[in-house]
């Protein structure tokens, strides 16, 4: 007979150890998403969130520790997997393809839901058609929901940064995730931008549970249902935003960080 298993139905890292060589980038983390939340990870330069990311989405492997997900094992993840098992992320600035469209690019991050994509990628064999219209549909679905349609032929290079900003999350939505990563989403847009972004998160949690790694404390104190908060690879505190508020051990932590480049 098998144990039952303890895993939570959303998402979970279990004591994720990860090294690169001398420097322990993360020690022992912990973090688990329910399903519907939105799970804040915030922390000074250098704490740990992007590894922490890499390793919820296995772009890094960890030296110790697992991860579960809809109450199972997730073990040897691989970056092409993602999609297929229903996460998505975008990356700490921008990080869309220069040679490809913005719709292009976008198509590339709604390949979820292919009969033949992959193998066939492999091959160099021709994709069904109605599979590619499929794709193309949700693809233009996702930069609507974006508002960024009408740059869909356009090269990303030739769009403003928050522009690019909001391509990169639609490839991210194209793959309609359950599970979606944002690494500093807010990142060199405005106040109104930001707000809208806020909203766009809170929208979102009807169809996903999502970790969001940011600086900017305001975004993530209005839409977060839960922190955690990492310092040197360690969780130094986790709670509700006005727990995470009133924490010494956070105060602490970012006082460090402005004594250091302050
Ligand atoms: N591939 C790597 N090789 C060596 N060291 C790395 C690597 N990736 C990250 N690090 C180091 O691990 C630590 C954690 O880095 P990480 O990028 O996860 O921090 P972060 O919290 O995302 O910081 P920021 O807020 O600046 O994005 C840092 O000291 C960083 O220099
Ligand atoms: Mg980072």
């Amino acid at each position: 007979m098998t144990a039952p298993s303890l895993a939570p139905a959303g998402f979970a890292a279990s004591e994720v150890s990860v090294r690169f060589g001398g420097l322990v980038a993360l020690d022992r983390v912990s973090l688990e998403v329910r399903p519907g939340e939105v799970h804040g990870v915030i922390g000074p330069n250098g704490a740990g969130k992007t590894t922490l990311l890499n390793v919820c989405c296995g772009f890094q492997r960890p030296d110790a520790g697992e991860l579960s997900w809809r109450g199972a094992p997730l073990r040897r993840l691989r970056p092409h997997h993602l999609a297929g098992v229903g996460i998505a992320r975008t990356l700490q600035g921008v990080g869309l393809f220069a040679g490809l469209t913005v719709a292009e690019n976008v198509m590339v991050g709604a390949d979820r839901h292919r009969r033949t994509g992959f193998v066939s990628a492999l091959f160099g064999l021709p994709r069904a058609d109605a599979d590619q219209r499929a794709l193309a549909e949700r693809a233009r679905a996702a930069l609507a929901e974006l508002g960024v349609d009408e740059v869909a032929d356009r090269p990303p290079a030739s769009l403003p940064y928050p522009v690019r900003k909001r391509v990169a999350l639609a490839r991210a939505l194209a793959a309609e995730p359950e599970l979606l990563l944002l690494d500093e989403p807010a990142s060199g847009l405005g106040a109104d931008e930001m707000t809208e972004l806020g909203e766009l998160i809170r929208r979102l949690t009807g169809r996903m549970s999502i970790v969001l790694v940011e600086h900017h404390m305001d975004l993530v104190m209005d839409v977060c249902d839960r922190i955690t908060v990492l310092d040197f690879g360690r969780v130094v505190a986790s709670g509700e935003p006005a727990d995470i508020r009133d924490n010494p051990a956070v105060a602490d932590a970012y006082l460090g960080e402005e004594a250091e480049h302050g």
